[in-house]
């Protein structure tokens, strides 16, 4: 999962790019690169492991230049390292290129190159890209058409799936596979990145590249030409105008994962008449006896999962499949709903399968981004409307979408969600500072703790199993979340003197696994509306919503633990905010 930038402009600041490469950290914060070049100057390439330090971007911006392209690493092949950052280019230094993506059989392709007397700076396999461009390309005066062709050569060296942007001189070419490349354009510029939010917010119209699709751009000193090729026949693209999102960059609190706490209070906003119409007919197909399959990953997964419970309420079966795991299912699944559950809509794990799935099926996205691939893929959506979430650890997303599954239950109910929504708005800042006190005590004896277990049964199995992830996601702390009666089948060995366990729900059973808990030496946090003298600490959380206020507090304790520990909570080891690899 990585984010790619590239600008071609007459307006020669390239400040567009740099704030927009800030932007696209959240795809990956490995390392950074970005090259500028001014027609007749030389290129200026700056790269680093790290994020793009407002030294360098005010330093970056000085600079003229009508060309720019920039890439955010999230490491997949090669350490972190200055090397490995991109862009990369070839040895005569004319052809440079930032991808998103894996070329599977680079090792091979890199030996011939090898042996043809090519020198490699870099352990990735995007360098390959560069030195093929130099090896094939043949220079007959048409920059944009010699580029072309050259492309088309290097294609029948590659097997992978991958996206990438190739500057030449004067000229870019975008080539669009599974990971996003969204296109813009205004006066004199032709704008691209992974995020076609921003793209829409920089640029007066919008494509998204579909795959195979290709642009070549360059600029002259008159003008910026453009051309769309399918199969490398030209196309005119359907350009759409642009929506302004906000940019809610401006962030007055500590981290960008405090702030989509807090933004959570907003579940209204995923009222509109377009998700309730999506609502009504999903619960008609469902009550039609449509067969039913829910898919996602990771928090989403979680989200999935409380579908499946709400659904359960009212007798109707689904299958839930992790997104990894989907193809497996491929050959099974047919003329069946498949509800796709993910807030950045380029979950890898979901894209493949469901390439081959939507011939035989419904897709049913929800997602917190219009235009994704998984939006687009989709013949229903329900789009979230959270705006855009920041944090690499998953929050305001998820209540979005575990609030989907409470608007599609009370729908079958037939019953009216407007008075327990307005309960939770009027609630939410008074629930909040009511928990903050006894979060900060658990933090404090726990930080340091080596496990922490969270257990729930039936509907709050999924929250246990989302607080252990956001636990440990953002502190490192080892968590394990499960169904409470699973404990005495294994995990009740690990349960000994000290260990804290968070306790959600409020059913008999699960105060029962509490008190085998207790018996064993451990120390219970109960999250729960019916308070009981077994939990060592205790949140007591409404009922009304009761699944969503217990999420905001083991939300909460994440957050605290890793502040507690001095991790940044946004940008956690290893991760990235979307998955675009398999
Ligand atoms: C959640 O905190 C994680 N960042 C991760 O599990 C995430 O939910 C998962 O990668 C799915 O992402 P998606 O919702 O964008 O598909």
């Amino acid at each position: 999962m990585c984010g790619i930038i590239a600008r071609i402009s007459k307006d020669l600041s390239p400040i567009k790019t740099l704030k927009g490469l800030k932007f696209l950290e959240y795809r990956g914060y490995d390392s950074y690169g970005v090259l500028l070049h001014k027609l007749g100057s030389d290129e200026v390439v700056s790269k680093n492991i790290s994020e793009l330090s407002e030294f360098e971007l005010d330093r970056l911006s000085k600079f003229e230049s009508n060309v720019e392209i920039g890439h955010t690493r999230w490491a997949t092949h090669g350490g972190v390292t200055k090397e490995n950052a991109h862009p990369h280019w070839s040895c005569d230094k004319k052809f440079y290129v930032v991808m998103n993506g894996i070329i599977e059989n680079y090792l091979d392709i890199k030996s011939d190159l090898k042996n043809c007397g090519v020198e490699f700076n870099s352990e990735t396999d995007t360098e390959v890209l560069p030195h093929l461009f130099s090896k094939y390309f043949k220079d007959t005066g048409n920059v944009e058409n010699d580029l072309l062709l050259t492309s088309k050569r290097v294609f029948e060296d590659l097997k992978g799936e991958f996206s990438f942007v190739v500057k030449y001189e004067n000229c870019i070419l975008a080539y669009k596979n599974i990971n996003p490349i969204a296109i813009g354009v205004c006066d004199d510029e032709l704008f691209l990145c992974s995020d076609s939010g921003l793209v829409q917010n920089n640029s007066d119209k919008f494509y998204v590249l579909n795959d195979g699709e290709v642009l070549v751009s360059s600029i002259s000193e008159n003008n910026i030409s453009s051309h769309f090729y399918c199969d490398f026949k030209e196309f005119s693209p359907e350009f759409k105008e642009s929506v302004k999102s906000e940019c809610d960059d401006e962030n007055s609190f500590p981290t960008y994962m405090e702030k989509e706490i807090y933004d959570q209070k907003n579940l209204r906003s995923i009222i509109t008449s377009e998700n309730l119409s999506s609502i009504k007919y999903l619960k008609n197909a469902l009550r039609n006896g449509r067969k039913l399959v829910l898919t996602a990953a990771g928090t989403s997964y979680h989200a999935a999962y409380v579908m499946h419970y709400e659904l359960l309420k009212h007798g109707i079966m689904s299958s839930i499949i992790l997104a990894s795991e989907l193809q497996n299912y491929t050959k099974v699944i047919s003329d069946s709903i498949i509800v796709v559950l993910s807030q950045s809509g380029e979950t890898a794990d979901l894209i493949y399968p469901l390439r081959e799935l939507r011939d035989s099926n419904e897709i049913f996205t929800i997602t917190n981004t219009a235009n994704s691939t998984l939006a687009r893929f989709a013949n229903r959506i329900i789009l979230l409307n959270c705006g855009r979430e920041v944090s690499v650890a998953s929050t305001k997303a998820f209540s979005a979408q575990v609030f989907v599954s409470h608007l599609l239950n009370y729908e079958l109910c037939g019953k009216e969600i407007n008075d327990d929504l307005t309960f939770y708005e009027n609630e939410f800042d008074r629930f909040i500072g009511n928990c903050l006190n006894i979060l900060d005590d658990v933090c404090e004896k726990f930080y340091s703790a080596p496990d922490c277990f969270f257990i729930g049964r039936n509907e709050f199995h999924p929250f246990a199993l989302e607080g252990s992830l956001k636990l440990k996601e953002v502190s490192y702390i080892h968590a394990e979340g499960f169904a409470g009666g699973e404990l005495k089948h294994g995990t009740l060995a690990l349960i000994t003197d000290g260990v804290p366990v968070v306790v959600l729900g409020n059913c008999d059973e699960i105060v029962s696994n509490a008190i085998e808990i207790k018996t064993r030496g451990g120390v219970l946090i109960g999250v729960s509306s019916v308070e009981n003298e077994v939990y060592d600490y205790f949140v007591k959380v409404p009922e009304v919503f009761e699944d969503i206020f217990g999420t905001i507090v083991l939300q909460l304790l994440a957050l605290k633990m890793a502040e507690r520990l001095g991790l940044n909570p946004d940008k956690p080891r290893n991760l990235a905010k979307s998955v675009t690899v398999k």
